[in-house]
């Protein structure tokens, strides 16, 4: 119990730091919640015709869930040995995505949760993260729509997880992460359905 807290609570503290906002503060581009979507994520931030901030935005927060799931993975023995180590990976990374989605420095108003959910795939069972990241990339220079990416990959995420044989604790993670990637994705989702979703690299989006 006490080692399923550290993981916890050390996965959600990583995932709320919020790069978006730190690198477009940092970076001159000013409060990213009053651009585009409103968004603190890369997609939004891309919306400043910043690439260099998106790009730090994208690894930075995909890194964040990353290292929480390696972290746990590697050193899960150290305080609870036996414990399984995938498990604890799958467990961190999505405390890191509920920490960028849900921060509490932001009184828990976070982002979408799609890099976390790379870094997260990508840590614990990487041929899966490829396989997804794979997915976004294709939709992304079909539809040019960074959204639909997200939500192709989210849904196809736990039926690769499958097909791999990735484990348990993978599957469980992935379709949790994607549920939760649906349910954040509602007011784009609504945009899709209507034909207003932006496409990537155009400045404006509707407010969300
Ligand atoms: O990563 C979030 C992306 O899927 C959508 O972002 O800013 O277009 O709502 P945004």
């Amino acid at each position: 119990p006490v080692a399923i807290a550290v993981v916890l609570l050390g996965g959600y503290l990583l995932g709320s730091i919020p790069f978006g906002l730190i690198a477009t503060r940092l970076g001159g581009a000013g409060d990213i919640r009053k651009v585009g979507s409103g968004n603190i994520g890369a997609t939004n931030v891309l919306r400043t015709g910043r690439r260099d901030l998106a790009l730090i935005t994208l690894l930075g927060d995909g890194g964040k869930a990353a290292v929480a799931a390696l972290l746990a993975r590697f050193f899960i023995d150290r305080i609870a040995p036996g414990a399984d180590p995938l498990a604890a990976a799958s467990m961190a990374g999505a405390a890191a995505f509920l920490g960028h989605c849900f921060p509490v420095w932001l009184g828990f108003k976070g982002g979408k949760g799609v890099a976390t959910f790379f870094g997260t795939l990508f840590a614990v069972a990487w041929p899966v993260g490829l396989l997804a990241g794979a997915t976004w990339i294709a939709v992304a220079v079909i539809f040019r729509i960074s959204s639909l990416g997200a939500l192709a990959a989210a849904a196809l995420a736990p039926l690769f997880a499958l097909a791999l044989h990735s484990g348990y604790p993978v599957v469980v993670m992935a379709v949790f992460l994607a549920v939760l990637i649906y349910i954040r994705h509602h007011e784009n989702i609504a945009r899709l359905l209507k034909g207003q979703e932006p496409k990537i690299g155009a400045k404006k989006a509707a407010e969300a």
